[in-house]
């Protein structure tokens, strides 16, 4: 079993201090700092741009991974390599048919029926051609269908178990089957990312997750330390304990 890496996602943090935030990253013992990018476009919410990672790099060693919620993120790509991400995370979202409900300004959540193999492609070689690891992430509506081609490229998948947009909101147990899925063909890290806590993070990593990010957890514990370390050692045991 790989190991269990928690990534605080900074999108609950105090802005008015971040320098703060990221003490308390360091001092709970996260892997990583996830940077949840938002345009408004492919999110009806708009959060912040390379310019914070930009502004933070230079205070802590802790990988950062940039969650890009961006249409056309190959637009932005050197500039989250600039700013210094260590991760770069597109979605699948931006690169295949919509659904008909989604295909259009404003509507929301994005959900694909297939992938544009070759404009995905091509990304995640320019996100490789700056010397990042590539990330493709999968909204809870669209189905897990990147090719082996394309996994092969990966460096990790992230599989949303929220619609992208604002933290705080419930687990979406519908990620579950398609974790396991994706872990049963491919070796890569797979992140899960929306509502993990003390009772879905069990649940994420038995299906197969290494990597879990935390966001309104993680910034609203009294005691952070202990809130890493609840989710490191999250096992199923615990979790049936529970119910
Ligand atoms: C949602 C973001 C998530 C979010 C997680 O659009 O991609 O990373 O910040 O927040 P919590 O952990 O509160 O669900
Ligand atoms: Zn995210």
């Amino acid at each position: 079993m790989p190991e269990i890496k928690v990534s605080a996602s900074i999108l609950s943090a105090d802005f008015s201090c971040l320098n703060k935030a990221l003490e308390r990253c360091q001092a709970s013992g996260v892997d990583s700092l996830h940077m949840d990018i938002m345009d408004g476009h492919f999110v009806p919410n708009i959060s912040f741009g390379p310019v914070v990672i930009k502004w933070l790099r230079p205070l802590t060693k802790l990988p950062m991974d940039a969650h890009l919620m961006i249409e056309n993120p190959g637009w932005y790509i050197e500039e989250f390599a600039k700013s210094g991400a260590d991760i770069i995370t597109v979605h699948a979202e931006c690169f295949g048919k919509l659904k008909a409900h989604c295909d259009g300004l404003g509507k929301f959540p994005k959900e694909i029926e297939s992938l544009d193999e070759a404009r995905l492609l091509s990304v995640i070689k320019q996100i490789k051609s700056v010397g990042k690891k590539a990330g493709l992430a999968f909204n809870p509506g669209s189905p897990m269908c990147a090719t082996d081609k394309i996994l092969q490229e990966l460096d990790e998948i992230t599989i949303m178990s929220v619609n992208p947009g604002f933290s705080g909101q419930g687990f979406m147990p519908e990620a579950l089957p398609k974790i396991s899925q994706l872990r049963q063909i491919f070796k890569g890290d797979i992140r899960v990312d929306g509502g993990i806590n003390d009772k879905t993070a069990p649940e994420a990593i038995k299906a197969g997750a290494n990597i879990l990010v935390t966001a309104s957890y993680f910034f609203g514990s009294k005691d952070p330390v202990k809130a890493v370390q609840i989710l490191k050692s999250a096992t199923e045991t615990q979790s049936s304990q529970r119910n």
